[in-house]
């Protein structure tokens, strides 16, 4: 499974989103790219159709979280868009989890890849004590959630670069770690507590990098594009 630098595209209407991408349109390498909830509810499900056609690889960000049957026939829609990622709430269960992957399954038997999250790093210790009753600390929920994710045969977990070598410890290499919070060294964090640059990335061994600001918000964004494959995947281009 290869590593890659995917663009988070948060955009909220399919014509932002397309003017970006047609900045790419010269490049050899298609950016691989993140929709999320809000183009997603935006702009339907024909955005992920019309994104697929311009030839980008797909991860579609919707943290699925529901009873194990609705979960199961959902991830069915989204094996019918042709995703090559998506994911949900570890939170839902390891039946839950075990139900996406049928839904998600094709009948050749292969399947997007499906990627858990643990808890949300909006979610202090404290919170999680107070409001959700869990007492156990965060980086113990956090791996034990992992866990289950591996054990229901889900592919990997949605963390921070600093987390990846822990989590490729405890569940082993080829479990994938899908990593946002990564900002280039001369650039600002922005909202992102824990951060990284792709370079780092790199060496702590996320498998795929999530960048949004630093490629969308740049003055040049495939320059800034550019700049992450070459500092996370080595490729100059
Ligand atoms: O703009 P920025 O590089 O901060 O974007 C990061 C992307 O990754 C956003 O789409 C954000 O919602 C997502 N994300 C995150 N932290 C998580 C899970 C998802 O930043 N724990």
């Amino acid at each position: 499974m290869g590593k890659d630098v995917i663009i988070a595209c948060d955009f909220s209407s399919r014509e932002a989103v397309l003017q970006f991408l047609d900045k790419f349109s010269g490049e050899a390498r298609k950016p691989y790219v993140k929709i999320g909830m809000e183009l997603f509810y935006g702009a339907g499900p024909e955005i992920v159709r019309e994104i697929k056609r311009r030839g980008h690889s797909i991860f579609l960000d919707l943290k699925l979280c529901d009873i194990p049957n609705t979960v199961k026939k959902s991830m069915a829609v989204l094996r019918d868009l042709d995703v090559d990622m998506t994911n949900l709430h570890a939170f839902g269960t390891i039946e839950m989890m075990k139900a996406a992957i049928e839904g998600l399954t094709r009948p050749d038997g292969t399947q997007p890849l499906l990627i858990a999250v643990t808890q949300l790093t909006s979610t202090s210790e404290q919170r999680m004590r107070d409001e959700l009753l869990i007492d156990a600390p965060l980086p113990d929920v956090v791996m034990h959630y992992a866990q289950n994710a591996q054990a229901a045969g889900l592919d990997g977990v949605v963390c921070s670069p600093l987390e990846s070598p822990v989590v490729h410890e405890n569940c082993g290499a080829k479990f994938l770690t899908v990593t946002p919070g990564v900002r280039f060294s001369d650039g600002p964090d922005g909202d992102q507590a824990r951060v990284t640059t792709p370079a780092r990335a790199r060496e702590l061994g996320s498998d795929y990098i999530v960048v949004g600001r630093p490629i969308t918000g740049a003055d040049d964004p495939v320059a800034a594009y550019r700049k992450c494959c070459e500092e996370f995947l080595g490729i100059r281009q």
